[in-house]
């Protein structure tokens, strides 16, 4: 197959924890952002597909998502299209497994070019060094990529993602909200609905939640544990948001303040974003250290909530004062890249450049190949980089 196609262009996909991104390479933006589940009914919400329980489960949903991607949003030709995944290097081996046997077998792709969204995100920007930072729905994961290779022994991930957002707010909204009907009457939420929907948390996270600075913060903090300490700071606005019905949810400033800074906590053994940074740099090769950090990446959806950049370089400077690192540690700047794209679609859009290069034709694996082999390379493993394999392109 050609690899400049016009027609045929390959299929760009990056199937996150919350949210599918689906186009064509050589575009500059995905054609549609799906949220990475079934399609529910009226009755029952859908089901999301890293949730599932036995490998034949997953691979029944992944063959009927993938379906309305090809016939209802792409409106393409499986037969006849490359497929480039862009996924995490830290993605269950079970999971890219079956939705390689699921391409190859069920739709009959000619081949998959699987490519690791850390590093094709540093095509989007023409470097090759930088300290990748993926904000995601569960989980925010860190790789360094230096000179063009990933650190995979230094990355980071904890469950400090959106989601640990959206449980805080729940949390907070149960304990302080109240819902205000249509005469006025105010009733404790927790009366209302004893659990809110993924669907309500996410709207209220990503319309009216913030990420605070870091001197507020400590004052929320200082006023919270200390009795006779400071008075808090002036809460934001109270804003009304409009439950089922006629009820309406009153969200306190002081929620919409206070759930991100989930994010920031140290707990006992001091894993915040901030802390994820410093042991990513520590865990790189002393030379890499101070070009690490001044090339930080920060993509993903969850670092678009206004105030998070901001605030995680500064609790990055105050933690570097912390005898835990002060002593093995002098970064002079930290420097943050800005992508020719939003934050939520970065990797895809950088799987979509690298799958408009010759690197579609040399480095995808072909379907023949998986039919005789029956396995996939994996990233992490030294046997699948070397020019043996390399030799088995399709
Ligand atoms: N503009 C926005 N402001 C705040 N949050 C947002 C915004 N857009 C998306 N998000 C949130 O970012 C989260 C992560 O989105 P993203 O598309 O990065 O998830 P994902 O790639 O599916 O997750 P993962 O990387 O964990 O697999 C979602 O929960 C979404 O609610
Ligand atoms: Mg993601």
């Amino acid at each position: 197959m050609p690899i400049h196609d016009n027609d045929r262009h390959a299929v760009v996909l990056e199937i996150g924890r919350a949210y599918t991104k689906c186009g064509f390479v050589g575009e500059n933006e995905p054609r549609v952002i799906i949220p990475s589940k079934l399609e529910g009914t009226k009755k029952r919400e859908g089901i999301y597909l890293h949730e599932y329980s036995t490998k034949k489960e997953l691979h029944s949903n992944l063959v009927k998502f993938l379906h309305h991607i090809f016939f209802k949003y792409l409106l393409v030709n499986h037969r006849e299209r490359r497929i480039v995944i862009v996924e995490s290097l830290l993605c269950p081996t079970e999971f890219r497994e079956v939705l390689a046997n699921v391409l190859y077998v069920h739709f009959e792709v000619p081949s998959v070019l699987f490519v690791p969204s850390h590093l094709v995100t540093l095509y989007t920007l023409g470097i090759s060094t930088a300290l990748v930072i993926d904000i995601g729905h569960e989980e925010t994961t860190m790789i360094p990529v230096c000179e063009g290779t990933p650190l995979i022994h230094a990355w980071q991930a904890q469950p400090l993602g959106n989601k640990a957002i959206q449980e805080r707010l729940e949390s907070l909204l149960l304990l302080r909200a109240k819902v205000q009907g249509n005469g006025g009457q105010k009733i404790d939420l927790v009366d209302v609905m004893p659990k809110l929907s993924r669907a309500v948390l996410e709207d209220i996270v990503v319309r009216t939640c913030f990420v605070t600075t870091l001197p507020r913060a400590r004052q929320l903090v200082a006023a919270r544990t200390h009795e006779d300490g400071p008075s808090p700071p002036v809460p934001p606005p109270t804003i009304l948001y409009p439950l089922s019905g006629n009820n309406n949810l009153t969200l306190d400033g002081s929620v919409r303040e206070e759930s991100a800074e989930v994010l920031f906590e140290t707990d006992n053994e001091m894993v915040s974003l901030a802390s994820m940074v410093l042991d990513a740099i520590l865990a790189s090769p002393i030379d890499f250290r101070v070009p690490l950090a001044e090339n930080l990446v920060i993509i993903g959806g969850g670092c678009m909530l206004p105030g998070l950049k901001f605030r995680l370089l500064a609790e990055i400077k105050d933690l570097q004062q912390h005898p835990k690192y002060s002593s093995r540690i002098a970064l002079k700047a930290l420097k943050v890249h800005r992508p020719p794209a939003k934050s939520n679609y970065t990797a895809w859009l950088g799987g979509a450049i690298l799958g408009a290069t010759e690197a579609i034709a040399t480095r995808s694996y072909a379907r023949e190949v998986y039919m005789q082999t029956n396995r996939v390379p994996d990233w992490n493993n030294l046997a699948d980089n070397t020019k043996e394999v390399d030799s088995r392109a399709g």
